[in-house]
C-alpha cells in the first residue's frame, strides 16, 4: 500500500484542474469549468472539473473521479502506475518497499519487461541463419525492406513452434501466468501453454516513451489470418495507441500521415516520411482521435484506395474534425495503397500527392460530383441534400458559412437556401445529441441497464435515498460522522451502496477522513465514477444540511423495514404453504 499522506501530497501537489487542462480545452464556468468529454465524443460540453472537490464528472457518458481516476482512464494506467504518474509528474518519491507487493495480479511492468525480451527473441530468430531465412527473404526480397529499415523497427520472426518463446520467457522468469495476459501465450486444453504468434514477421509496437507494449505479426504467405495483433493486456489498449508514434511524434510539428497498415507505415518512414502512424488493426477510435490532436494540427488520411479504405476514411474524418485537427485526405490512384505507391512511383511524387491532399469538403464534392449528373434536376437535389448534411456536421459557424458559400459555386444553386437547408440540418444534430444524453440521463436515473448497481432498478427509492446518503457523506466530514453513528451497512438495500458505505467508513476509521483517492483500489474506475456522481448531484442541489440528511435516514430505515416486512411476508407465506 502507498501511505495515505503520500497520496494526498500527490493530489495536492497534481491539482486536477492543471492535470485535465493537458488534455481538455476547459472554459471556466462560474467556479468550475466545462469542455468537451475527452471519454466520449460530443460536440457540446457536458465534461465539468470541480476544483473545488478537486473530481471531474461528465454528465453525458458518466465519466467520473479524482485526478487519479482522470490519469488511469487518459493514460489506461492501473491506480498504482497512475498514482507513479503523477508522482513523478509533481516530483514526489515513493518509498521502495511500498512499491513492492502493491500489485496482486500481472503488472504493467512485468508485462513490459516480458515484451522487450520477447522482441529481443523474435530479433534473434529472424537473423538465425536457418530459422530466419524464409522470413528474412520475406522481408528483405519479397517487401524490398532495407537491413536500416529493419533494426530501426525492430522487427523479427517468430519461428514456426508452440513453444520456442513459452520456453525461452519462462527460462528468464517469466510464469506461465504473464504470458497469457501479456498476449503472448494462449491456454489449450488441459490448460497447456502455446505461443501465439507462430511462423509470423513480427511488428513491435512502440509507446512513446519506448516500451514494447504490443506486437502484430504478419503471416508469409496467403495464409490467414493475415495479421494477428495482441489484444488488450495490462500493458496495451489497442484503442488507445498508434503504430510509430514513438518515431513521429518528434517529426510532427506540421503534421501527422494517418495509414491503414504496418507496411505502410514502414514504407513511408523508409521515404523519409517519418511522420506517418496507423492504428492498429482496427479502425481509428475517438481515443486514438485524441492523441492527434495532442500531438499536431494537421492530418492527412492516407488510406487504401479502394472502398473499404474510403468508408474508413469517412470515419476518421468525423472523429479528427471532432477534435479539432484540420483534417486533408490524400487521393491516391494508381495503386492500392501507401506502400505500393511509393514502390510505383517514388517518394517524390507521394510528396506532391500530400500537397494536394483536400479538405473534406473538396473531397465529398468530387465524391458527389462522381456520383450525380448536376445537369439533372433530380441529382442534383440529391447532391444538395447530401451535401447540407455535411456541412452540417461541422461545429464552426464560420466553416459552415465558407462551405456554403463553396458549394453554392459548385452546384449552382442559390447560396441563401443552401444555408437555410443547413441551418435546418445543424439544428436537428443538435437537438440529436441532446436527446442522446436526455436518453442516457433517463436511462441511468431509472436504473435501466445498470451494471454498477443493478439492483437499483428494483429498488429505485432506496438506491436514490441511499446515493444521497453517500453524496452528503462525502460532502461534509460531520456528515459521515453522524451516518457512522446512526446507520449501519445492513440498513443498506443494495449492495454496491452497502459496499461503498461499508468502505467509507473503513477509510475514515483508518485515515480520520474520508478522500476517494484512499479507496480507489477496492473499486474499479466505473465504481469510482459513479461515487463521484453521488456528490456532485449532491453538489448541484444546494440543500445539503443536516436536516436534510436525518431525512434521507429516517427513510433509507423506513424502506429497510418495508423491505424486511415483505421479506417477512414471503417466508410467512412459504411457511404457509408448507404447512398445507
Ligand atoms: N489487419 C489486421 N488483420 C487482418 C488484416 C489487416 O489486423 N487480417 C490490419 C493490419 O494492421 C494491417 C492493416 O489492417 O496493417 C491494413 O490491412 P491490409 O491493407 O490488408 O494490409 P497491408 O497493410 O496492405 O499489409 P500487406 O501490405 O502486408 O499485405
Ligand atoms: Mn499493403
Amino acid at each position: 500500500m502507498i501511505p495515505a499522506n503520500i497520496i494526498e501530497d500527490i493530489k495536492f501537489r497534481n491539482e486536477i484542474e492543471n492535470v485535465i487542462s493537458q488534455y481538455v480545452t476547459l472554459k471556466r464556468a462560474g467556479s468550475n469549468y466545462s469542455g468537451l468529454c475527452p471519454f466520449h465524443s460530443e460536440k457540446t460540453p457536458s465534461f465539468v472539473v470541480f476544483p473545488g472537490t478537486q473530481s471531474f464528472y461528465c454528465f453525458g457518458c458518466g465519466a467520473g473521479g479524482d485526478v487519479i481516476n482522470f490519469t488511469m482512464r487518459t493514460e489506461n494506467l492501473d491506480y498504482v502506475s497512475a498514482i507513479k504518474v503523477l508522482a513523478q509528474r509533481s516530483g514526489i518519491t515513493i518509498p521502495e518497499d511500498n512499491e513492492a507487493n502493491v500489485n496482486t495480479g500481472v503488472s504493467r511492468q512485468r508485462v513490459l519487461d516480458m515484451n522487450k525480451e520477447a522482441a529481443r527473441f523474435f530479433r534473434n530468430m529472424l537473423f538465425d541463419e536457418n530459422i530466419g531465412r524464409e522470413a528474412r527473404s520475406y522481408l528483405f526480397d519479397k517487401r524490398k525492406l532495407s537491413m536500416a529499415t529493419v533494426k530501426h523497427f525492430g522487427l523479427g520472426y517468430a519461428p514456426d513452434s508452440f513453444w520456442a518463446l513459452h520456453d525461452h520467457l519462462k527460462k528468464l522468469g517469466y510464469t506461465d501466468k504473464e504470458m497469457t495476459e501479456g498476449f503472448l501465450c494462449g491456454k489449450g486444453k488441459n490448460n497447456s501453454i502455446y505461443d501465439l504468434f507462430r511462423n509470423r514477421v513480427m511488428f513491435p509496437i512502440i509507446d512513446v516513451s519506448g516500451n514494447v507494449v504490443a506486437f502484430g505479426g504478419r503471416v508469409l504467405d496467403d495464409s490467414t489470418p493475415k495479421y494477428l495483433n495482441s489484444s488488450d493486456t495490462p500493458a496495451f489498449k489497442k484503442s488507445k495507441n498508434l503504430f510509430a508514434l514513438n518515431f513521429a511524434k518528434n517529426k510532427c510539428d506540421k503534421m501527422l500521415i494517418l495509414c491503414e497498415g504496418y507496411m505502410d507505415v514502414i514504407a513511408l518512414h523508409a521515404a523519409g516520411f517519418e511522420n506517418a502512424v496507423a492504428t492498429l488493426g482496427t479502425a481509428i477510435t475517438s481515443e486514438q482521435a485524441r492523441i492527434f490532436s495532442r500531438y499536431t494540427k494537421k492530418v492527412v488520411i492516407s488510406y487504401d484506395s479502394d472502398a473499404a479504405g474510403q468508408r474508413a476514411a469517412d470515419k476518421a474524418f468525423n472523429l479528427l474534425q471532432e477534435v479539432g485537427v484540420d483534417v486533408k485526405i490524400l487521393n491516391m490512384s494508381g495503386a492500392k495503397d501507401p506502400d505500393e505507391y511509393i514502390k510505383l512511383f517514388g517518394s517524390g511524387r507521394f510528396a506532391k500527392l500530400l500537397d494536394e491532399s483536400k479538405t473534406r469538403i473538396e473531397f465529398e464534392i468530387d465524391k458527389l460530383l462522381d456520383k450525380y449528373d448536376i445537369n439533372n434536376v433530380d441529382d442534383k437535389v440529391k447532391a444538395a441534400s447530401e451535401i447540407c448534411s455535411i456541412i452540417a456536421s461541422f461545429s464552426s459557424n464560420v466553416e459552415r458559412e465558407l462551405y456554403c458559400n463553396h458549394a453554392a459555386k459548385v452546384f449552382s444553386i442559390p447560396e441563401e437556401s443552401l444555408k437555410r437547408d443547413v441551418a435546418k440540418a445543424s439544428a436537428r444534430n443538435v437537438k440529436k445529441e441532446k436527446s442522446n444524453q436526455m436518453n442516457e440521463i433517463y436511462r441511468v436515473s431509472s436504473g435501466i441497464g445498470d451494471r454498477i448497481n443493478p439492483e437499483s432498478a428494483s429498488n429505485m427509492k432506496a438506491c436514490k435515498t441511499e446515493e444521497a446518503i453517500l453524496g452528503m457523506m462525502q460532502l461534509h466530514s460531520e456528515h459521515l460522522i453522524k451516518c457512522r453513528n446512526e446507520l449501519k451497512a445492513d440498513d443498506f438495500i443494495t449492495s454496491f451502496n452497502r459496499r461503498v458505505f461499508e468502505k467509507m467508513i473503513e477509510c475514515y476509521d483508518a485515515n480520520g477522513k474520508f478522500d476517494i483517492a484512499f479507496v480507489e483500489e477496492d473499486f474499479n474506475i466505473n465504481e469510482i465514477s459513479r461515487i463521484t456522481k453521488m456528490v456532485i448531484e449532491r453538489q448541484r442541489l444546494d440543500s445539503n444540511g443536516a436536516d436534510v440528511l436525518d431525512t434521507c435516514i429516517k427513510s433509507l430505515k423506513a424502506e429497510k423495514n418495508r423491505e424486511d416486512a415483505v421479506s417477512n411476508l414471503d417466508s410467512l407465506e412459504n411457511l404457509f404453504k408448507k404447512k398445507k
